[in-house]
């Protein structure tokens, strides 16, 4: 089973990948489970069932070095039958860098009775446009990560094969202090979604960001988007506006857009 988070479509991508790898006879895509809408907002009634021994893949982007809270939160309450006796394996992909991600997916999981296997991270677009300094990347950057992908997969695919049951990810400078200090700062000051407005003189009103919101949590009122409280600040509202409407306070000005090809 694949269970897969995603913002902007690069998660999905490996998560395809990765279910196509294992799971090739699986055409109704029963064992490809995204974390969308219900799932996420009530993660405690879901329930997921595995056999023995059976691999279980998480996919997800990297927040702030690491694990989205919307992911954890689902980890935490998930009702999940023989999650115990199945071989857990966590894919990350992310911009650059992951610090300890891993070690916070490990606890979470521990703390359920699961046993976590292998990580592994997969350098993709960066997406998170948000603060001072932090933009999408050049065509370039962006064309050279998607065409390392395949490789990338392959290697993880070969380890997981083999078993391999450490931590195969890049970590970055001062990666503990990063998933212990700031994740929890920026948890706590920079995922609100209050910040975010569709400028009217640009909105169309077509209600893409509505409509594509994972956890519904924008509604259009008089024919513009409205922000409600609960959101994973995936910014796939702010990435997928046809007009690039949608500006997060003034930290947005002039940042530029992405969403992962269809086609890969
Ligand atoms: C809120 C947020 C925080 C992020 N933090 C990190 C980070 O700490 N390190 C990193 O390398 N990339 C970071 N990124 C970039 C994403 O992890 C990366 O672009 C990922 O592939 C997006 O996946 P998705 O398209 O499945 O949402 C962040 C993106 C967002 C939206
Ligand atoms: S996606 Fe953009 S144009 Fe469409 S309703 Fe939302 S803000 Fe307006
Ligand atoms: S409001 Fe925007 S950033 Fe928040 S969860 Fe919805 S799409 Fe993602």
């Amino acid at each position: 089973m694949v269970i897969y988070f995603t913002g902007t479509g690069n998660s999905r991508i490996v998560a395809e990948k990765i279910h196509g790898r294992y799971f090739p006879d699986d055409a109704g895509k029963q064992k490809l489970y995204a974390l969308d809408g219900d799932r996420l907002l009530h993660p405690g009634r879901q329930l997921l069932e595995c056999a023995d021994n059976q691999l279980v893949i998480w996919v997800f982007p990297v927040y702030s070095w690491g694990v989205p809270p919307v992911v954890l939160r689902f980890i935490d309450k998930v009702r999940f039958k023989g999650a115990e006796r199945a071989r857990h394996y966590m894919v990350c992909t992310c911009g650059d860098d992951v610090g300890r991600t891993d070690d916070q997916w490990r606890h979470h999981l521990g703390r359920r009775g699961w046993t976590p296997r292998g990580a592994f991270s997969v350098a993709m677009p960066n997406t998170y446009v948000c603060m001072k300094g932090f933009d999408v990347d050049s065509p370039d950057i962006e064309a050279g990560k998607l065409a390392a992908l395949p490789g990338r997969m392959e290697e993880i695919f070969s380890a997981i094969d083999r078993g391999f049951a450490d931590s195969d990810l890049v970590r970055g400078s001062w990666a503990w202090w990063k998933t212990n200090l700031i994740y929890g700062l920026f948890r706590a000051f920079k995922m609100s979604p209050f910040p975010f407005r569709a400028d009217p003189d640009r909105c169309t009103s077509c209600g893409l960001c509505a409509r594509s919101c994972p956890m519904l949590n924008i509604k259009m009122k008089d024919r513009h988007p409205q922000w409600g409280p609960a959101c994973a600040m995936c910014l796939r509202c702010y990435h997928y506006c046809p007009v690039n409407a949608i500006s997060y306070g003034k930290e947005t000005q002039g940042k530029g857009q992405y969403r992962a090809p269809s086609d890969l």
